[in-house]
């Protein structure tokens, strides 16, 4: 952790006692939505110092209660909101201001994927948000990469509201809302509008802010470990794709949820004529060191300079093998 979360906003208990009071009270004018007095219209004017600086300060939380406000959340606001919801109304009744006056509404955008695009799920984009206040960036990401990471891999949902029953669970086995519906529909046999499909991602809502909050737990009491990883072929498609050779791509989604794993067929763009023309190798790269090395066999001293001349010295050979084998291992 890059930084030691401090125990914040003690010792300094008169000044708090009258920020909280006069966020309450800001609060409870922005929701009540009264026509104010002169006095209560002065209280509610934005003072700068009346907010902490960020990250804000966290307390300990019941995660089955962000469970319940996730799950109930989803239905006031869809999965984006629901989730930031799990943490931060649970924040609001466990610590008070500033959690009190954050205007949820703003996280409405996230719904289906960012505005129904099926791109990040909701979930992750809300608990994502919750993280990145309470904790300073660095710290946020490993806890992010964490819940994006296991909500990936994991049979979704788990909540069951009190009084029902369990549901069909899938894996998405990616971030994104279009897959994680897609995938779940098809196992649950639901229609992506249906009933059924909205509240399998509100209980998604209780999951991932529950998971979040245990998460937040963890690293407020010094003990988070990160525990999931990206699918391991992401390292292997990426020690060719990466920055460190090809550096022609992005990302940790499991590339496979996606592309077919590749046999490198290529022809070169330039073949000198005293050379012989090379076999492509059809060894599957991605899985197969033996492949590999075939293949820049195959491929050496043919003048080729292409992604896979990695020392960019006109030639692909046992040095770019290196090269690749390095990359391979990191
Ligand atoms: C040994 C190195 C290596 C590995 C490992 C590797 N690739 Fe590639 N990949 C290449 C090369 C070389 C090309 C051809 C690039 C070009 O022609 O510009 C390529 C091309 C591609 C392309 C573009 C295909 C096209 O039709 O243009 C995709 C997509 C791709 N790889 C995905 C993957 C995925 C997914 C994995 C992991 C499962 C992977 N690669 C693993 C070297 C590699
Ligand atoms: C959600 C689907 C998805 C996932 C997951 C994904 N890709 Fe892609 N990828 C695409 C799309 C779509 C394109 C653009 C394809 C195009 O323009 O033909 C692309 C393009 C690429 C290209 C360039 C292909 C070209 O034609 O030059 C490479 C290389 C590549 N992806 C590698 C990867 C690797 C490595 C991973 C895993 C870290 C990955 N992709 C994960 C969908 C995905």
């Amino acid at each position: 952790m890059s930084d030691t979360p401090e125990p914040r906003g003690k010792g300094r208990g008169e000044r708090r006692l009258f920020l909280r009071s006069l966020g309450m009270l800001g609060a409870s004018a922005l929701t009540g939505g009264v026509a104010g007095t002169g006095l209560r219209a002065a209280a509610d004017q934005p003072h700068e110092e009346t907010l902490p600086p960020w990250p804000w300060p966290y307390s300990e939380l019941d995660a089955a209660r962000s469970a319940q406000l996730g799950h109930a959340g989803f239905y006031e606001g869809a999965c984006c909101y629901g989730t930031f919801k799990a943490i931060i109304a649970n924040l609001a009744e466990v610590h008070g201001f500033p959690y009190t006056v954050f205007p949820m509404d703003m996280m409405r955008y996230g719904e289906g994927g960012v505005t129904g695009w099926g791109s990040v799920c909701g979930t992750l984009n809300g608990a994502a948000a919750a993280i990145n206040l309470v904790c300073p960036t660095e710290d946020a990401k490993k806890l992010i990469n964490e819940v994006v990471a296991w909500y990936s891999a994991t049979a979704l949902p788990i909540y069951v509201p009190s009084g029902q029953t369990a549901i069909a669970t899938s894996v998405s086995d990616s971030p994104l809302c279009h897959a994680s519906v897609s995938r779940w529909c098809a196992v649950a046999q639901a229609g992506a509008t249906s009933a059924a499909r909205k509240e399998r991602c509100a209980r998604l809502c209780a999951d991932v802010g529950a998971m979040a909050t245990a998460l937040l737990n963890d690293y407020f009491r010094q003990q988070f470990v990160a525990q999931h990883q990206p699918a391991p072929v992401v390292s292997s498609c990426m020690s060719c794709h990466g920055s460190t050779a090809m550096n022609d791509t992005l990302g940790k989604m499991n590339c496979t949820s996606c592309h077919e794993p590749h046999f490198v067929t290529m022809t070169p763009t330039a073949t000198p004529s005293a050379t012989p023309t090379p076999t492509p190798t059809t060894a599957p790269l991605a899985h197969d060191h033996m492949g590999l090395f075939e293949f820049i066999q195959d491929w050496q001293k043919t003048g080729y300079s292409g992604p896979c001349d990695l020392h960019r010295d006109g030639c692909v050979d046992g040095l770019d093998l290196l090269k690749l084998i390095e990359n391979w291992h990191k």
